[in-house]
């Protein structure tokens, strides 16, 4: 792990970083292999445009930059210290960052719906662009997990394809990153979660849209989107069997109940069991066409019932929630003041005071006011000033999306 330092807050001669942080302008002064077996000058050299970045990437996993020598202002190095995403007084953090990662976010959902119009009419997707998707993913996540987290959270959970793909790939390398999982195992867990529901293309639309009750017979045929994933992953002839498996079996379960195959635990792989995880969450927070969304504390309590049961891996599941805590970023609570507010910062050691964006007053009169949490712990009349409880953004008839804009204003 690297200094966690803002170039231009400190004098430092030269910064460890990850290389999926290398902007271009820097200069490279150390890498973490002999330079002779690498195509790199000895004496060092500066990464000019994204090809080279590229180079530097299938070599190093971490290099030094020299400070005085790179050409670059306000850079990050490295991950964000936890916590400070969003967050006004440390100013650790570009506005390019939140906006490169919501073109991330917008790309990769764009990509995932173009393939299901592709596979659907017969055509062949584009795979290179889905592992582009993936290693851009992988970079901002190691980049800026915080800030990717915010992003799903905030998103409307409105059941589009693309979304519920980017939301599982986030969380997949949330526990990924946990787990220490190197970066080509990252590369290979983004897209297997990004591609895992390609199966689902083949199920008629009346019935993945249905509102009411499925039929035995209609469930069938949604179970048979893992076999059907499987055979469209293994088609495109460029991607791994792991990815297939991922596909084939995110709905098998620990114990055995899963389908298709009824596969148990020491039968999976991990990345099947990570999948599993997050996508039983992510479904159980996103509307569905037969019940709306669940809030997250919810989704904690299904998942740990579920972990219980041993259907779903119990470490995975611990990862998962430990992590996001009660309030990740993005969620919508109520304060004891009965205002409304949305969390924008969050520190994954201290979930319990985050930066919040309060946007109704105690009479439910729209308002927008950013509260820390952390620092103001009584309310004007003197009164313990904290989260009350958690509720989904349709409780109080709040579109999360629509402060998106007002929160990046406020931390440029
Ligand atoms: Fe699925």
């Amino acid at each position: 792990m690297s200094d966690n330092i803002p170039i231009n807050n400190r004098k430092l001669e030269k910064v460890k970083l990850h290389v999926s942080d290398l902007k271009k302008g820097m200069f490279i002064c150390e890498i973490d292999r002999p330079w002779l077996e690498t195509p790199f000058p000895l004496q060092g050299f500066a990464v000019e445009s994204e090809e080279s970045i590229n180079e530097v990437i299938q070599y190093c996993e971490y290099v030094h930059i020299d400070v005085d020598r790179s050409k670059v202002e306000n850079v990050i190095i490295d991950q964000l210290p936890s916590g400070s995403i969003l967050n006004k007084k440390g100013k650790t953090f570009l506005l390019d960052d939140i906006e490169n990662a919501e073109t991330i976010r917008k790309q990769t959902t764009n990509l995932v719906n173009t393939f299901w119009d592709e596979i659907r009419y017969g055509m062949s997707p584009d795979i290179h662009l889905a592992k582009e998707a993936a290693h851009e993913c992988v970079a901002s996540m190691l980049r800026n997990p915080e800030l990717m987290i915010f992003l799903v959270q905030l998103r409307s959970k409105d059941g589009l394809r693309g979304q519920e793909a980017f939301n599982c790939c986030v969380y997949s390398l949330l526990i990924g990153n946990l787990l220490n999982l190197t970066h080509k195992q990252l590369q290979n867990l983004a897209i297997s979660a990004l591609l895992h529901d390609m199966g689902k293309v083949l199920i008629p639309e009346d019935i993945l849209n249905k509102t009411s009750k499925l039929t035995d017979e209609e469930h069938a045929i949604i179970q048979k989107h893992s076999q059907a994933g499987r055979d469209i992953i293994m088609s495109s002839g460029s991607l791994s069997l792991g990815t297939a498996d991922v596909a084939y079996g995110h709905h098998e379960n620990l114990d055995g109940s899963g389908y298709p195959r009824g596969l148990q635990g020491d039968q999976l792989s991990m990345f099947c069991k990570i999948v599993g995880v997050v996508d039983k969450y992510d479904a159980i927070t996103s509307t569905m066409p037969f019940r709306p969304a669940k809030d997250h504390f919810r989704a904690i309590y299904i998942l740990n019932h579920l972990a219980k049961e041993k259907k779903i891996d119990e470490r995975l599941c611990s990862l998962l929630i430990s992590y996001l805590g009660g309030y990740p970023p993005g969620s919508i609570v109520e304060l004891t003041s009965k205002e409304v507010a949305i969390v924008v910062n969050s520190d994954p050691l201290n979930r319990q005071h985050p930066q919040v964006l309060v946007v109704r007053d105690n009479h439910r009169e729209p308002c927008q006011r950013f509260v820390d949490l952390g620092e103001k712990t009584v309310d004007d009349q003197g009164r313990p000033y904290r989260i009350a409880s958690v509720h989904r953004p349709s409780d109080f008839g709040i579109e999360p999306n629509q402060y998106f804009s007002l929160i990046l204003q406020s931390i440029g």
